[in-house]
């Protein structure tokens, strides 16, 4: 939800501005817009779109000079994408990006008209900006400390005074903004990837932290103007990361990712064949104390989730609940001490989410989040954290980010398990040692990319389709549909197979096809029975099926086999050809993979 970059240094500013901002374009693409000191003077360039139509902008019209500016790649919450709408906004004193929402922004307007200010703008950012010029005093920390007294709301804000042109000023309260720490130059982000061509290392600011940022060094001060000494951490993820190398899109580089990424977060959680959270503070039997589990999460988290779900209930006998973070933090949810609240995001600054954690937090619950960034907020509140291992993902349609949240849920079930007495050691230590073995089965399934490009080229005209599955692949089947419809366009549903006789099937014509998954043995009859239900009544099936589950000839028009692994973990590998369907219906319909239009990554703002 909008990101937003700082530089100053001895570079064109204007440049590295750009540079930053396109590693956060998936944070909005609304709109982007930088300002810059150019001698003495603030100058902005912004612009509805891309950052493309910024840096075309430019190009006609010239950038501004200098070395010390602020920028920002809008996703638009108040005001339509516009170029008045488009950050920077602000007058010749002050100027700001801001990332966030401003609850209070209309009383705060309606007082600065009074006071004889007009605004330009339907954004609730002018009025902060407008603010903050209100109580300029000729001391930004004094001005900062008494605007963000008055705002409500959430907020990363970067900002530049005229008065001061050495420097910029940030502040930050419920939206992430971490400072780069450069030599001789020093950087404000929404995000690490945006810095990691200069520097790897970085602060992270905390709430209401104020940091002043200068070429040669960064102070940061709390509301009551005391110097705070700083913890600097350094990336540790690999500059090539944040780039798509050779890939057509991030969303394909993240797939073929996968096997990686399941294999970094897996490996440090296992010893001698079991599964091993001692460093994240918890173990079997301090998971089978817990009387309920709680897992609440957003979109695809949230999905991996259900099949945390599924294999929980399944193999540890325990009910667990999962819960919409949106729904689960307005609904007085019955949870309380003893129990165990997981949350599940890979930004870890979701707003739902994060408020869903705080409300478990004050009922007494105790806290575990799955989390991929590390030192997100999320991950800062909960009482344990287990981060997954995904490096940075940067195509807003999540894969390889779910992929791992997936693996860790399988572990965490297999230690409850253990820890219930449902399962006994061998069997634990059998099912760990075949979720080793998951990163080489991933692998092989992406040799299913040519039948799944086939499979979409059938699915490009379709107005709605149907995912259905039983059990742990109705779970997952929630995800292929996710995908599928975020980034095609298509609208579709994923059913429990057997509801589909209760209304949803006279749905069913020849232009809706359907995409049915089958890992199960058991169920396999069953989700049979309902293909063949739909196919009589005229739709075009895709079937993705294990390798041992027996077909007939004909049950489906495209049958997609997975490669042999173990059956209770083969949704994971069934997650690999629903994530090429998805990918390559967009590629073939033209759409932009990686940016789906009214989408951002990291959803800051509830
Ligand atoms: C879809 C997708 C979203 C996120 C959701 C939660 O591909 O990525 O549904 O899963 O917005 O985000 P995080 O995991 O950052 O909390």
């Amino acid at each position: 939800m909008c990101g937003i970059v700082g530089y100053i240094g001895d570079k064109d500013c204007a440049d590295v501005l750009v540079d930053s901002l396109e590693k956060l374009e998936y944070r909005g693409y609304d709109s982007a817009g930088i300002a810059v000191i150019e001698k003495g003077i603030i100058k902005v360039e912004k612009c509805k779109g891309r950052l493309a139509n910024l840096k075309d902008k430019m190009v006609l019209e010239g950038k501004p000079c200098g070395g010390c500016g602020i920028g920002h790649t809008r996703w638009a919450t108040h005001g339509e994408p516009s170029d008045i709408n488009s950050h920077p906004h602000g007058n010749k004193r002050v100027t700001i990006v801001h990332n966030g929402i401003i609850e209070n922004y209309r009383q705060i307007k309606e007082f600065l008209i009074s006071e004889g200010y007009s605004f330009v703008s339907e954004t609730d950012t002018e009025t902060v900006a407008k603010l903050m010029d209100y109580y300029y005093t000729g001391d930004p920390i004094e001005t900062i400390t008494k605007v963000v007294a008055e705002v409500k709301g959430s907020y990363a804000l970067g900002i530049l005074f005229r008065d001061f042109p050495d420097r910029i000023y940030a502040v930050r309260k419920d939206s992430p903004l971490i400072v780069g720490v450069g030599e001789n130059e020093n950087f404000l982000a929404s995000d690490v990837p945006a810095i990691m061509k200069y520097t790897r290392d970085y602060i992270l600011l905390e709430q209401n932290e104020i940091a002043v940022v200068k070429r040669e060094g960064v102070k940061v001060y709390n509301t009551h103007r005391e110097l705070l000494n700083k913890e600097v951490y350094t990336a540790d993820w690999d500059v090539d990361a944040a780039e798509k190398g050779g890939f057509e899109h991030f969303m394909l580089k993240e797939i073929h990712e996968q096997p990686t990424a399941v294999s970094t977060t897996i490996m440090p959680r296992i010893s001698d064949n079991m599964p091993d959270f001692t460093v994240e503070g918890f173990d079997a039997k301090k998971l089978a104390a817990y009387k309920h589990i709680f897992i609440v999460a957003c979109g695809t988290a949230m999905h991996a989730g259900m099949v945390g779900k599924y294999v929980i209930e399944k193999l540890a006998r325990m009910p667990v609940v999962v819960d919409i973070a949106s729904e689960f933090r307005y609904r007085d949810p019955l949870i309380a001490e003893n129990d165990l609240m997981i949350v599940i995001s890979q930004s870890g600054e979701t707003a739902d989410t994060k408020a869903a954690l705080e409300l478990a937090k004050s009922r007494g619950a105790d806290t575990l989040a799955i989390v991929n960034v590390k030192g997100s907020s999320i991950a800062r509140e909960a009482d344990m954290v287990v981060y997954t291992h995904a490096g940075p993902e940067i195509s807003v349609a999540s894969t390889k980010a779910y992929m791992v949240q997936v693996a860790i849920m399988y572990l965490i079930a297999f230690e409850v398990a253990y820890g219930r007495g449902q399962i006994t050691k061998e069997e634990c230590e059998r099912l760990t040692r075949e979720m080793a073995h998951m990163p080489e089965v991933i692998e092989e399934a992406m040799c299913l990319k040519e039948q799944c490009q086939y499979a979409a080229s059938k699915l490009l005209n379709a107005d709605s389709l149907l995912y259905i599955g039983r059990g742990l692949d109705y779970a997952l089947s929630m995800e292929g549909s996710l995908k599928l419809k975020e980034i095609s366009y298509i609208h579709s549903e994923s059913y429990a197979a057997g509801e589909l006789k209760h209304g949803t099937i006279s749905l069913i014509t020849e232009n809706m096809p359907v995409i049915a998954v089958v890992t199960q043995k058991g169920l396999e009859e069953k989700t049979i029975s309902n293909i063949k239900e739909v196919k009589a009544r005229g739709a075009m099936v895709v079937l993705i099926a294990a390798k041992n589950i027996e077909l007939e000839d004909g049950v489906a028009d495209i049958v997609i086999r997975l490669p042999e692994g173990d059956e209770l973990l083969t949704p994971m590998v069934a997650a690999v050809p629903l994530q090429l369907l998805a990918y390559y219906t967009s590629v073939l319909k033209g759409n932009d993979v990686d940016k789906p239009r009214n989408l951002a990554k990291s959803v800051t703002v509830e």
